[in-house]
């Protein structure tokens, strides 16, 4: 990949641009990333290859990818093909595939305003692509990225959910836009 190619490309984010960020802000963890022009916070394809910059620059390298330009988009398209489809079955090769913090590809994708109190979900954040930045960046500060859990502490508006230790209280244009994937009951009481 060259400094011009774009590593992000939900947000059109080149490898140069992330190389300069890191530079400059010397971010601590690779989420902070995001911050430049909210790299990693669509559909979370190039999360690990964020990971693997920040790595990099961490070790005192010069951070570089090698996969060719091309065949990334390529395996990205199939990814967020096989998101929506629920078939995403991740090659070896492929770097979501030693990734832990990344859960199996969800199948049956709802709005979130449509989970009950106490469902936990998968969440997509594909959606919220045309959010504000400074919106959709804040949402991923506080845990709500690609493939994260949550619980509905209630829902309505706004939809209060908790991911990890964290309670979120989202609005009702917002909750419509994040899709998620129910992966068990809560308990059947009216909100
Ligand atoms: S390619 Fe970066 S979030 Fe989609």
């Amino acid at each position: 990949m060259q400094p011009d190619d774009h590593v992000c490309l939900c947000f059109r984010v080149s490898l140069r641009k992330l190389q300069n960020h890191l530079e400059r802000e010397r971010p601590t963890v690779a989420s902070q990333l995001s911050e430049c022009l909210g790299a990693g916070t669509g559909c979370g394809w190039c999360v690990p290859f964020l990971r693997r910059l920040h790595a990099q620059h961490v070790a005192g390298t010069l951070p570089a990818l090698d996969e060719s330009p091309e065949d990334y988009a390529a395996r990205r398209t199939q990814y967020r093909a096989g998101r929506r489809h629920g078939t995403y079955d991740r090659p070896s090769s492929d770097p979501m595939a030693s990734d832990p913090d990344r859960s199996p590809a969800p199948s049956v994708r709802v709005p979130l305003t449509q989970l009950r109190r106490g469902q936990r979900a998968i969440v997509d954040c594909s959606n919220l692509a045309d959010l504000p930045e400074g919106e959709r960046c804040l949402l991923h500060a506080m845990g709500m990225h690609d493939d994260c859990q949550l619980r509905v502490c209630s829902p309505g508006a706004p939809c209060i959910v908790q991911i990890d230790d964290t309670r979120l209280g989202i609005s009702a244009e917002v909750a419509r836009r994040i899709m998620v994937t129910p992966i068990e009951d809560g308990d059947r009481r009216a909100p």
